[in-house]
Order: C-alpha cells, then structure tokens, then sequence
C-alpha cells in the first residue's frame, strides 16, 4: 500500500524556541508521528501524521520527510511510537515486538547514521525501565530528548558557522541541509539564518539537485521564506560558476560523517562539487550535528548507498505553470522525461574524501576532517555510540 493511504492530514504544533513549526514532531494524545509533506513543497504546504510506526518508515522510504537529522527525529519517533502500540505486559513478547519495529524503521533509508544513532539512544533509555509501561514511557522521553536536542546543535552550530559568513561573499550549497532536513534551523542554513538576523549581506546559489530537486524546490523555498538573496542553478552549472570567480565558499551538510577517517557522505554530486571547488582554490566546508559521526566504520567503502527507483531520474515532478499573479494552486504531478523504456542508475549519495574537505562545523566547534577523531570525546563519542 502507498503511504498516502495511510497519512491523515493535521495542523502544525509550535514548539517554544523554534523558528517555525518543526518538521518532525510527534502527537503522544493520537501515537503519531507529525511531517510535513516534502514531497508538495514548494506547491502545498500539507502536514500530516503517520498512525502507526509502519506508515512512519514508509514515509521515511518516500521522502515525506528526509534530510538526516529529520530522519532520525522521525525514526526515533516511530519507534517510540511502536514501541507504545504494544498492548501486554509480557516483557519477553514485548522485547521481539521492538526488535520488529526497530528492525522495520532501520532499514527504511540505510546511507545516514544519525537514524540508526537516534534509536540507539531510545533503545538504551527504554532499556533503563522495568515494566512495559515503564519502557514505553521512556522510550517516549528519548525520542523527545533527541528531536530537542538536535534542533539546539543546528542552532549551536549556526552560531559557529557565522564566521564563515563575511558581508558581500558568495555561497553554494547543494540539496536541503535546511530546516525542512532537520528538525528546525538547518545544518548548512544554520550560519545564513543567523547571518541575516545580524544584517549580513551575502548571496546563495542553491544548485537544482536532479533528480528530486531539493535545492531547486526546498532550499530555494526556505531561503525565499527567510529573505535570503538566492539563485538556482542547474547542477551542471557549477564549474562554469566557479570558473567564473562568483562562488567564495560551499557550505553542505552531511548524511554520514567518518570520524576516524573525514570522509563525507552527501547527496549525490557533492563529491563533484569538493573536486570542483579543489580546482578552483574554493574552501568547501561540511555541517553536521553531532549525530552524523559515525565512530564505527573504519572505511568509506563499508558506508551503504541508497540506490533509488530509476523513474527518479527518467521523470521529472512539479506543478503545471499558471499565469503569473494566478491563485490558483496546481496539484504538483510527475512527467515522463526521458525516451521510454531506456534504464537508469539512480545512486542517492556519494563520498567525498577527506582530503577534498576544508572543515566539519559541528555544534562545538570548527574541525579539519583529520582532527575528529583526537576530539572525539567533545564530539560526544561514548564507547558503543
Ligand atoms: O535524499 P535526501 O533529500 O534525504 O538527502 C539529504 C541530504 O543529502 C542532505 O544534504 C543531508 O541529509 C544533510 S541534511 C542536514
């Protein structure tokens, strides 16, 4: 079944301290989840709650929500969420029963860490109670912690990155590490929200990032929201961009930091990018919360890329055009764009090496990407995590 037979349509929630509604959230009253429908933006602003911790992992695998950090928001959440659907107090049924719905939210998307690192810190917390209800409770409060904790290291990280923002630069990002991908401020928009409150001028190039188009849709979206000077630009643009002299920095986020080695996992086309800026002498930096480090994986060839249908890449999806000035709000739709019947390869992520990387701005801090692992205990590595 698609998940839009599952999601029921809701009003937002504000939480204190946000800068809007969160992307993620979770309703204890009802047992759902709370997205905001990415898969409409920019054309319908649709928020929706998942019922039950299955249509909270389809939603993952179908992009309702995406990003890492909103990923494991909503990952943690649904496996709260399923481990309260669980009606006994037998302790041994009750244990098989979260290892189902952890099993079932883990494999939903399987390139990020920060999912599999938020419902590491539910299990654990949950782990610390007695009885059913005594686990469901602080499964709950875990998954709480998490979406609220990662939400203040965007802001921490935001203040971080300031002084990579100078008045008058230029900058490129690629795909959404915005608001939308996290649960509030954004990895790489963090700085440039800031930035602007304190009367920064500067400029964005978000890149198009075929085939779903996250730059072009999403971060141009929030960048317009928040009155940030911005230009979209084809990926295929972006040599010529840079040869041309009009890019100073590239700010992106991250789905999965190594930090024994640096090396980057992002949205396909980031590792073109890293080369690309190397060429021209452009320093390229990388924002993460702390929950994108991976302390395990000793080699960028153990970290598994998300390979996703090919009509991705042979469609194209968006809303008919109206007339400028038109009310009229078109229901976005999918055409065919490439010749029928021709296969595609459709790779979500690539690595970008270490040595490609400038810095890892992170909530405590900027990291070259070979000095992670001697801070490690600042970056929150605790042994197991
Ligand atoms: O496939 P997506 O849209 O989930 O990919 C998202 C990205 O690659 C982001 O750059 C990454 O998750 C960092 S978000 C703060």
């Amino acid at each position: 079944m698609a998940v839009d037979d599952f999601l029921r349509p809701m009003k937002p929630a504000m939480k204190g301290g946000s800068t809007g509604p969160r992307s993620v959230s979770f309703d204890a009253d009802t047992n759902s989840v709370c997205l905001l429908d990415q898969r409409l933006l920019p054309h319908r602003v649709v928020w929706v709650r998942t019922p039950d911790h299955r249509a909270t992992a389809q939603a993952i695998r179908d992009m309702v929500v995406r990003g890492a950090p909103a990923i494991a928001a909503a990952a943690a959440y649904g496996l709260a969420q399923g481990i309260r659907e669980y009606g006994g107090r037998d302790l041994r049924r009750f244990r098989a029963h979260v290892r189902q719905v952890h099993a079932t939210l883990l494999n939903a998307r399987p390139t990020a860490v920060d999912p599999t690192r938020a419902m590491q810190e539910v299990l654990d917390a949950m782990r610390r109670g007695r009885t059913v209800p005594e686990r469901q409770a602080l499964a709950l409060a875990a998954a709480e912690e998490f979406a609220h904790r990662s939400a203040l290291e965007c802001r921490a990280l935001g203040e971080q990155g300031l002084r990579l923002i100078h008045d008058g630069i230029s900058l490129l990002t690629h795909c959404n590490a915005g608001r939308l991908a996290c649960v509030d401020h954004g990895t790489a928009t963090a700085p440039l929200y800031l930035a602007r409150e304190r009367g920064i001028k500067f400029h964005v190039f978000c890149t198009e990032t075929r085939p779903r188009s996250q730059g072009a849709a999403l971060t141009a979206w929030e960048l317009a929201q928040a009155g940030i000077p911005h230009t979209i630009v084809p990926d295929t643009a972006v040599g010529l961009l840079m040869q041309q002299r009009r890019v100073d920095l590239v700010l992106v986020g991250s789905d999965r930091v190594l930090g024994r080695t640096g090396d980057v996992t992002n949205k396909i086309g980031t590792y073109q990018l890293a080369v690309l800026a190397r060429r021209h002498g452009i320093p390229f930096y990388v924002a993460i919360p702390l929950s994108t480090l991976d302390w395990h994986l000793r080699s960028p060839r153990q970290i598994p890329i998300e390979e996703r249908d090919a009509e991705e890449v042979l469609c194209a999806r968006g809303a008919p055009v109206v007339p400028k000035g038109s009310r009229i709000r078109p229901e976005p739709i999918t055409v065919r764009v490439a010749n029928p019947g021709s296969p595609a390869w459709n790779p979500a992520f690539d690595i970008t090496p270490a040595e490609l990387v400038t810095g890892i701005l992170t909530p405590v801090g900027l990291f070259k990407p070979g000095e992670l692992w001697a801070n490690r205990h600042a970056l929150g590595y605790r042994t197991g995590s």
